[in-house]
């Protein structure tokens, strides 16, 4: 048996990294990622997980298509995503986490400049080398393969934790699965939930040093006897 403290401390220090060195993978290391992620749990172990891993000039052109689709204001979600929907506790965690990063890289509250940049970082990967495209089939209403995408999802950033590299889920990737199909010749079938950005962190940037924590868990667990 693994000792179990060393797992725990892999789920508890992982983070998402905001800013990544350029340094690509090896083979063998994303081959071994990719492997972990393959084993998560999924329903009725249907594996419904596509992955479109982007690297090299690829990756270049991917993020100007992304790019220049934001100028244009051509958003093309596969499933719905409005903050606005967050409301209470949620929408509060929500504001917390969104103060906590933009205090982290010196953005003020009404910088929208600076936020603005901020956000478009995203469409660059961060400046990661790699990014896992994850896509569904449709199948019935994509509750179900949405809940294995992300137990996959989770398996791949805890595998790169305990690697000593590092990921970000990318919900607004998402925002532009048209503009990712294209370029990548992706099925229609196929939608597109998130990405994940990966690789080594920048050890020296403030964007990686956000603490976000997280609800006591008399928020989240009801217990019955
Ligand atoms: C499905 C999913 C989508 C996310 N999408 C984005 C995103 O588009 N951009 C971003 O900067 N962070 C994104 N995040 C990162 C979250 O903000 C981050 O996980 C959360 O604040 C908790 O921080 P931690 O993972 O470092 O503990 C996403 C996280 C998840 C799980």
């Amino acid at each position: 048996m693994i000792d179990p403290t060393h797992f725990q401390h892999i789920v508890r220090t992982r983070r998402v990294a905001r800013q990544f060195l350029s340094t690509p993978l090896a083979e063998e290391q994303l081959n071994d990622l990719l492997l972990d992620a393959q084993h998560s749990p999924s329903n009725c172990n249907t594996q419904p997980w596509v992955v479109h891993l982007v690297s090299g000039a690829t990756l270049d052109v991917l993020s100007a298509a992304l790019r220049e689709a934001d100028d244009r204001g051509h958003l093309t979600p596969d499933f719905a995503f409005d903050m606005q929907g967050y409301t209470g506790v949620h929408a509060q965690r929500a504001q917390c986490s969104g103060r906590a990063r933009y205090e982290a890289i010196n953005v003020s509250r009404d910088d929208k400049v600076g936020r603005q940049a901020a956000m478009r970082h995203n469409l660059s990967f961060f400046d990661a080398p790699h990014v896992a495209l994850l896509f569904m089939p449709r199948i019935d209403d994509c509750v179900r393969s949405a809940g294995d995408l992300g137990m996959y999802a989770q398996t791949f950033l805890l595998s790169l934790h305990a690697r000593g590299l590092a990921g970000i889920p990318q919900t607004l990737l998402g925002l532009y699965a048209q503009t990712v199909r294209e370029v990548l010749g992706v099925e229609e079938e196929l939608q597109l939930m998130f990405g994940i950005s990966f690789g080594h962190a920048d050890p020296l940037s403030p964007a990686n040093f956000v603490e976000v924590g997280r609800a006591a868990l008399s928020e989240s667990v009801i217990r019955h006897y």
